[in-house]
């Protein structure tokens, strides 16, 4: 297995790290021969070479296996509107040029931790959803966008072609045949163009898969509900923008959004990310979470490898962690923080022990 590293800014390398290490004990413990090959993202790229996702990355991410990634974002550029390269272009298009259109994002809780979740713990307990988040498409790439010439009027554009729509939706029903077999379209049909291609194109697909039922709902009721009654979903396709701000939602059923790791596929290799961000503010001080790279690298033995076993080791190690609370300041809650580093180790210890 070949695996492209892309740590990327803030927190992104001190997690990938863990991850890392992580990966070699599965390597080791199961007999598979990794190799490693890191590369630039972000602002880190920007400062070394004035491009947030130089081709020289690309190349690597083009040739591995699969792609494992940090971080991306950096607060000297959030406050300044006017920069004119973003740490977040390159993430854009790394997602564009690898064709990652479909964005894996589940949610769903950890036994040890419910009581922690601020959200009550019969309402949560047992929640076992994922978000397909449609991403290289929709309004984070739409032309076209800007500024009239004043500068007094903004605009961006909401585009999805048929096309776009209909590869993302049959992966959510192939998803939901694997799963519990019900698929939810989030959208804002009774408002928008672009939603209400959405559901007449997934309204179409349903007779091809007549095992799954499929729910229609806007997309301001399922913010509602999935907080509410998370349990009543199962398989959720949607727009790029939706998916981000749903899936952010969606992160404080499991407890902390450290937790939550990603999959993005599509056309290419595959990647790999946890869901938070840069988090700048604890970035090398060894206090940031690292379990949601760790199970990003669960994930990926499951889906870029099928080596559901070595993705089960990763994942059982997770909770015994969390069972033994082998955890960092933020969902330490009083008990004794473990550094990020630690708590990688540790999980080194019990996938080879
Ligand atoms: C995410 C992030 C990105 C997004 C940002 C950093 C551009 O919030 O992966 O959810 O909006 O897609
Ligand atoms: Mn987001």
């Amino acid at each position: 297995m070949n695996l492209a590293l892309l740590p990327g800014d803030g927190i992104g390398p001190e997690v990938i790290q863990q991850a890392v290490k992580v990966v070699k004990a599965v390597g080791k413990k199961f007999n598979h021969q990794i190799t490693f090959k890191e590369a630039i993202v972000g602002a880190a790229a920007i400062d070394q070479t004035g491009n947030p996702y130089p081709d020289a990355t690309h190349e690597i991410c083009l040739q591995s296996d699969a792609v494992l990634f940090g971080a991306i974002g950096d607060p000297k550029y959030d406050n300044d509107p006017k920069a004119k390269v973003r740490p977040e272009q390159g993430l854009l298009e790394m997602r564009r040029k690898l064709g990652l259109f479909c964005n894996v994002r589940p949610t769903f809780t950890f036994p040890s931790l419910v009581h922690k979740s601020p959200l009550r713990q019969e309402r949560i307990e047992g929640t076992d959803l994922v978000f397909l988040r449609e991403l290289t498409g929709g309004i984070y790439f739409g032309e076209p966008r800007g500024r009239n010439e004043q500068g007094t009027k903004a605009f961006d554009t909401n585009i999805y072609t048929v096309e776009e729509i209909e590869r993302l939706a049959r992966m959510g029903f192939e998803f939901a045949q694997k799963r519990r077999k019900l698929l939810t379209c989030v959208d804002k049909a009774n408002v928008m163009a672009t939603s209400r291609l959405w559901r007449e194109t997934v309204q179409r697909l349903a007779p091809e898969y007549p095992d799954v039922t499929v729910e229609y709902e806007f997309v301001d009721a399922v913010a509602m509900r999935l907080i509410q009654w998370p349990k009543a979903y199962d398989v959720l396709i949607t727009e790029n923008l939706f998916g981000d701000i749903l899936t952010d939602e969606a992160s404080v059923i499991s407890g902390s959004m450290g937790l939550m790791p990603s999959a993005s596929l599509g056309l290419n290799t595959k990647l790999f990310e946890p869901i938070h961000g840069s988090y700048p503010q604890a970035a090398g001080k060894d206090i940031a979470n690292p379990l949601a790279t760790v199970l990003s690298a669960a994930m990926m033995f499951e889906y870029a490898f099928g080596l559901m076993d070595e993705a089960t080791a990763i994942s059982d190690a997770v909770n015994f962690s969390l069972e033994a609370g082998v955890v960092t300041e933020d969902i330490a809650e009083g008990g004794k923080a473990y550094k990020t580093s630690e708590v990688g180790d540790w999980l080194v210890e019990k996938i080879l022990g």
